[in-house]
């Protein structure tokens, strides 16, 4: 039996990249969970696509017994998209380490991710990481995070995820002050479901944090949100992989393999109990998270419409903020129209589909998900400018803004100002972290989130040199002038290609597209006109010319009316072409992806 004042729950969290997964390596290797020859760098990134990328996606728990004590430890990812893995691990444990990389000092998503971990009143644990590296300020670190928490000097660790340093002092401190979890083990059996993995032969596996009482192999499980019943077929703990064992104790992190083939029916959030106890309080659970940037994905193979629902149905499976509903697209065909909580997550995912289930996609312009109030009284949230109501019948559109939050040294401070002036963004006040020469501000906003979508990051970062970092959560729905700019290729409205656009970016936006689709159609027998329009006024156009049969080059010496003739007959037959409907220009999808990366 687990000794519940044993077990310690924490998590580890951090700015992306400051070494989570490489000193959780390490604390596996030194409490003799994984052996030192079986260690590959970032063991919790399972996923190949993690470990090239170097960054972690999912949540990843993994289950250490060292002096007697179970250790739980949670490695979660950094980056702002997968924020929503990261509040699910930090309502599954008590405490937090919270790691700073000596050479980069606290950064946007140290911030970010501590407040999370403040409003879940956990026990935080500062550690300086990186200390090895030669450019590693640690002095000027601790200053930083002294000034953050109002914590002592010694309360701070420096540790190196590289040579190991610090780590003993990691797991002592974690035993030390991490609270052992409360829960009542004679209390009807409540679980929290923290997230969950689809299984081939063990159906839908869910991660559990028992919070009361416990569980068994055999015991027959319900969700109590959903409903749903289904024998526990297997359990057992992340030794990091997964290990059968016989009961799931209260306190305690592991597993329940369900056999459920839908992830419906075992939703993360909700609670696990054990069929029979009657009714039982279900716990918090989590916000759901709405997508925030919608896009059309669509097989470039036309005919690969039922692999792609498969696709995303597994995908499904283990991300649990994706959202996707079926649609049609004239030029494309059949495919998806998906949320996703940012540009990352949409990235990761196509590049799972493509690696996890060789699917080649086209993708639309990503867009945020905008609010349109109709003047029959309504409100509708729209995925695409394709469901925008006629103009005449919207009375109020409104997008979503964020709350951001800009770290960067303050000689840098000027160009991000006008910066984000430039994207339209509202400048609330600055904090600075530090005084000293290293001065580093903290600098508040408020934005449009479609001001991030494009190339905010990017500009952010020449902007400052390289060393700003950004953090961001959602605000609220303001209003905003946009208007649909539509599209036409030979007089015909291209739906894929329309967009909501600022009234007063209209212009150059729609000259832009034109453009590049100039360049990127090939040339027809016939002219093709490629326009933008708002509403019935075009506002930019070009042509691409007729590719041209020399009809006249069979024809010596200068009979001018024999000449005219033929260049005649051919004018004709191509005015024919047109109105029979053979004018039609099928876009090729590489048209669409040199449009789309504008
Ligand atoms: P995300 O999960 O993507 O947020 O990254 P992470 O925080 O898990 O960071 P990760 O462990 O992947 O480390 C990022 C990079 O820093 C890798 O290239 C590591 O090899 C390197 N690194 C991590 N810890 C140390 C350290 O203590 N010293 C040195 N020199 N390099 C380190």
């Amino acid at each position: 039996m687990a000794d519940q004042s044993k077990i310690r729950n924490f998590c580890i969290i951090a700015h992306i990249d400051h070494g989570k997964s490489t000193l959780s390596d390490r604390l596996l290797e030194y409490t003799g969970t994984v052996e030192k020859r079986k260690m590959r760098a970032q063991l919790l990134d399972s996923m190949d696509l993690e470990r090239e990328r170097g960054i972690t996606i999912k949540l990843q728990p993994a289950r250490m017994e060292y002096q007697g004590y179970i250790l739980n430890l949670i490695d979660t990812p950094g980056h702002i998209d997968f924020n929503y893995e990261v509040s699910r691990s930090l309502a599954a444990v008590e405490g937090a380490i919270l790691l700073v990389d000596a050479t980069q000092g606290v950064q946007a998503q140290t911030l970010g991710n501590l407040y999370l971990a403040m409003e879940q009143d956990l026990v935080i644990i500062p550690v300086i990481n990186k200390i090895d590296l030669p450019a590693a300020r640690v002095e000027e670190a601790k200053a930083e995070i002294i000034a953050l928490l109002g914590c002592k000097e010694e309360d701070i660790l420096t540790a190196s995820g590289k040579t190991g340093a610090g780590v003993q002092e990691i797991v002592q401190r974690v035993i030390e002050l991490v609270p052992s979890p409360k829960g009542d083990k004679n209390k009807p059996p409540r679980g929290l479901i923290f997230d969950s993995k689809y299984d081939d032969y063990k159906g839908v596996i869910a991660f559990i944090r028992v919070v009361d009482g416990s569980f068994e192999f055999g015991n027959r499980a319900r969700m109590i949100m959903t409903k749903t019943e289904s024998e526990i077929t297997e359990l057992g703990f992340f030794k990091p992989q997964l290990v059968a064992g016989k009961r799931l104790e209260c306190g305690e992190i592991g597993y329940i393999a369900t056999g459920l083939k839908d992830i419906d029916g075992c939703r993360v959030g909700d609670t696990i109990t054990i069929a029979g106890f009657g009714s039982i309080q279900a716990l918090p659970g989590y916000k759901e998270v709405k997508p925030m940037v919608f896009a059309g994905l669509f097989p470039k193979e036309g005919n690969d419409f039922e692999h792609l629902r498969e696709a995303m149905g597994k995908l499904k499976l283990s991300d649990a903020a994706l959202y996707f509903e079926p649609e049609h697209s004239e030029a494309l065909g059949l495919g998806f129209r998906c949320g996703f909580l940012g540009l990352l997550h949409l990235e990761i995912a196509k590049e799972r589909l493509k690696r996890e289930h060789d699917m080649d996609l086209v993708i639309t312009t990503p867009s945020v998900a905008y609010k349109v109030f109709t003047t029959d009284g309504k409100e509708t949230i729209i995925k695409s400018a394709m469901d925008l109501p006629d103009q005449s019948r919207i009375s109020k559109i409104e997008e979503p803004w964020v709350k951001c939050d800009i770290i960067a040294p303050k000689e840098h401070i000027g160009g991000i100002m006008s910066l984000v002036m430039d994207k339209r963004g509202e400048y609330k006040n600055t904090e600075y972290l530090t005084s000293g020469k290293m001065e580093r501000a903290i600098l508040h906003y408020e934005l449009p989130l479609s001001a991030i979508l494009v190339d905010f990051y990017d500009k952010l970062k020449s902007a400052s040199s390289g060393y700003a970092s950004l953090n961001y959560e959602f605000l609220e729905y303001r209003e905003a002038d946009v208007v649909r700019l539509e599209i036409l290729v030979a007089e015909e409205p291209v739906g894929a290609l329309s967009s909501l656009v600022y009234r007063d970016e209209a212009y150059r936006v729609g000259r832009k597209i034109v453009e590049s689709l100039k360049d990127a159609i090939p040339r027809q027998m016939f002219e093709i006109k490629i326009q933008a329009a708002l509403g019935a006024k075009i506002i930019a156009s070009e042509r691409i010319p007729a590719m041209k049969k020399d009809v006249i080059a069979k024809l010596y010496g200068g009979d001018v009316t024999r000449k005219r003739k033929l260049l005649e007959k051919q004018k004709k037959g191509k005015k024919k072409m047109k109105a029979e409907g053979r004018g039609r220009v099928d876009i090729p999808s590489e048209a669409f992806l040199a449009v789309l990366k504008k």
